[in-house]
Order: structure tokens, then sequence, then C-alpha cells
């Protein structure tokens, strides 16, 4: 399936278009995706990254969708430090309060912007183990058809391509509504991000950008056919 609009390559930088999605959401909006619609509301992202990392280059992406967030998006970081290992016996004995804090901030919010590391060709273990905490109950879940927009950045040349496609498949097992494009995967990292973790790159910010830009429009557009 065609959709979207966005094939650039940019050095190791790739923001790109791919059959893949969120299926059922995807069914639901075939024929629809491509069309502009009206940016008249107030949008509230959470973002968050797979990585404890000070400097992490994922959280990096995170803080610059963050500062370059368009008027009418507020994006609220947050992280994942203090989400335990998931253990049904702790989940039955009383959810952590952290856990709730964490589920409570995804349910406020009107879309989620997930940066994800690659460890291993996967998606690493914090960032796992959280959507495996918030999938819970999976009635009253607040993933369940969540917009979700994923990138991310790794130092060599796969990009995160992989864990991507893993925390798509199983975002999309969670009942949430994947974003099918863009995609943002940042390679060689290193180039494109101070010491810090900062996102230096001005193309990449911008890239940055659209893809917050084209979260919003997954989620009016959602919102509308949820009201029709
Ligand atoms: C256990 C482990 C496995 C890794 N496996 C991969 C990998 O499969 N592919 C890859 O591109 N980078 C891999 N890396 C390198 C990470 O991409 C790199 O550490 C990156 O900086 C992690 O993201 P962060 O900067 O947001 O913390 C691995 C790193 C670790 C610690």
């Amino acid at each position: 399936m065609a959709v979207g609009c966005c094939h650039a390559s940019l050095r190791r930088v790739t923001v790109r278009t791919s059959s893949r999605s969120g299926a059922s959401c995807r069914s639901r909006l075939i024929g629809q995706v491509g069309k502009k619609v009206n940016h008249v509301e107030q949008i509230k992202i959470v973002g968050f990254a797979g990585s404890l990392r000070y400097a992490s280059f994922n959280r990096g992406l995170i803080r610059a969708a963050a500062e370059t967030a368009p008027s009418g998006i507020t994006i609220e970081v947050i992280d994942l430090a203090d989400i335990p290992l998931y253990n049904q016996d702790v989940e039955d004995a009383g959810e952590p309060a952290s856990v709730t804090a964490f589920k409570r901030a995804l349910a406020a919010a009107d879309a989620l912007l997930v940066a994800t590391p690659e460890y291993n060709h996967g998606i690493p273990g914090v960032l796992k183990n959280a959507f495996d905490w918030a999938s819970r109950p999976r009635a009253t879940s607040p993933l369940r058809d969540k917009p979700i927009a994923i990138m991310g950045a790794s130092p060599g040349r796969g990009s995160t391509a992989r864990a991507q496609a893993q925390l798509r498949e199983a975002a999309v097992f969670t009942g949430a509504c994947v974003m099918p494009l863009p995609e943002l995967l940042v390679g060689s990292a290193a180039a494109h991000f101070s010491n810090d973790g900062n996102l230096t790159d001005p193309v990449l910010r911008t890239s940055v950008v659209e893809l917050v830009e084209a979260l919003r429009e997954w989620t009016l557009r959602l919102r509308l056919h949820a009201a029709a």
C-alpha cells in the first residue's frame, strides 16, 4: 500500500515509507491516509524513550520533539527509570505507584511518541517491559486505540529498523493504533548528536517536526473516524 509521501535519504539518516503498520487501525482507515485534516484542536503527546542512559540518542530524539513541537501540540517527556520489572505476582498484589503514574500519563495523552534504541536486533527490555505493564489489564489498557508514532536512533547502519519493526508488532497487539508512515530511522547517530545526547542536526530536527505533525494528523483522523 502506498501511503504518505516522504522518501528522503540523508547521509545515514532515513525518513522512509513502509507497508508495515498497525493492521487493525490501518484497515479501518484505508482510503483516508494521505488526506489532510484540519489542525484546529490542541493535541497532547506523551513521549518516552527506551533508554535510561544519560546521553541517550533516543532520549535526545524525544527532547528534540518536545523542543520543536509546532503550535497546537504539547509534548510531555517522561522516563521509564522507575518502572520495575513486570511480575504478575506484584501486579496481583497491587500495581506499583510508578506503574500507575505511567499508565495515567499514557491515558491522559492524545497520542504517544516513542523512541527505541536497538539491542541485539530487538527492543530493549526497558521499553518492552513498560509496554507490558501498560498493556494490562487489556480491557482498560491506556494503549488501546492510542495513536503511536515510533522513531529510533543507533550508532550503527541498521538505524533501529529491526527494533522499530518489533515494537510496531508488539504495540499493535496491545490495540494501539501505530501510525503507518512516515518512519524516522537515524543511523550513525554520533554524527548527529552532541556528547550530551542533544540532537544537533538541523535536517533531522526538521524530520522530527514532520513526524510529530504526521502524528497529529493521524490522531485527528482516528478521532474523526471514531466519531463517524
Ligand atoms: C546490549 C546491547 C546490544 C546492542 N545491540 C545493537 C543492535 O543490535 N543494533 C544496533 O544498531 N545497536 C546496538 N547496540 C548499540 C546501541 O544502539 C547503542 O548503545 C545506542 O546508543 C543505544 O541507544 P541510546 O543512545 O538511546 O541509549 C547495542 C547496545 C547494547 C548495550
